[in-house]
């Protein structure tokens, strides 16, 4: 069974569909720990009501963001965990963040990379960008995490039609339904592994 760490800052509804797809069977898999950088995070509330251990832990406890991350590798190395998931994680992570768990850090953007993403393409600017730009269609990528922002190797995409009349609210919420499905479906090519990273490639096998 796959060992799920979850990091977040915000609302936390790609984490419940995690939750969900794990209760329903689907994901074989258990979520182990639950972090974020963000005393205030709804995900924190969501993750208890479903019995999964929470934790804040505040930057501001630390003098630098590498040793913030330490703290967090300590953590999860703890509770031998298998795959950490981004699940609307705002917070940079450090090269020694990565390289302890290389090729084992998932992450969702709400957009097709490489459009729209890296430095500044978070939340609602990244489907503000989409609609002042006049894109057709735009979508949702779960990535592998590697140092750069937004520019590991990609597992799956998915598409959404723009609207003609669509505002950033309504976009970010079709985006969104997308997010929970491939993310989803991710982590359970994981958790049945059949992942396989060449180089920027990954095959499903
Ligand atoms: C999602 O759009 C995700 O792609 C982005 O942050 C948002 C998080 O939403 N990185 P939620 O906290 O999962 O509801």
């Amino acid at each position: 069974m796959l060992k799920i760490g979850v990091l977040i800052s915000g609302g936390g509804t790609n984490l419940q569909a995690i939750i969900d797809n794990i209760d329903h069977g689907y994901i074989n898999g258990k979520i182990e720990l639950i972090i974020s950088n963000r005393e205030d995070a709804y995900g924190l509330v969501r993750g208890q009501k479903a019995g999964i251990e929470t934790l804040y832990v505040n930057p501001k406890d630390f003098k630098n963001n590498q040793e913030y991350d330490l703290k967090l590798i300590k953590e999860l190395k703890d509770r031998e965990i298998d795959l950490i998931v981004l699940a609307g994680y705002l917070k940079i992570l450090s090269a020694d963040f990565i390289m302890e768990f290389k090729n084992r850090i998932i992450n969702i953007h709400p957009s097709l990379i490489p459009s729209f993403c890296g430095d500044g393409y978070y939340g609602e600017k990244v489907h503000k960008g989409v609609l002042d730009y006049g894109c057709k269609i735009t979508g949702a990528t779960v990535h592998i995490v590697d140092e750069g922002t937004d520019t590991g190797p990609i597992i799956l995409q998915r598409s959404v039609e723009v609207a003609e009349n669509e505002t950033v609210q309504s976009l970010q919420q079709k985006v969104l339904e997308i997010e929970h499905k491939i993310l989803v479906e991710a982590i359970k090519l994981f958790s049945d592994n059949r992942i396989s990273v060449e180089g920027r490639r990954v095959k499903i096998v």
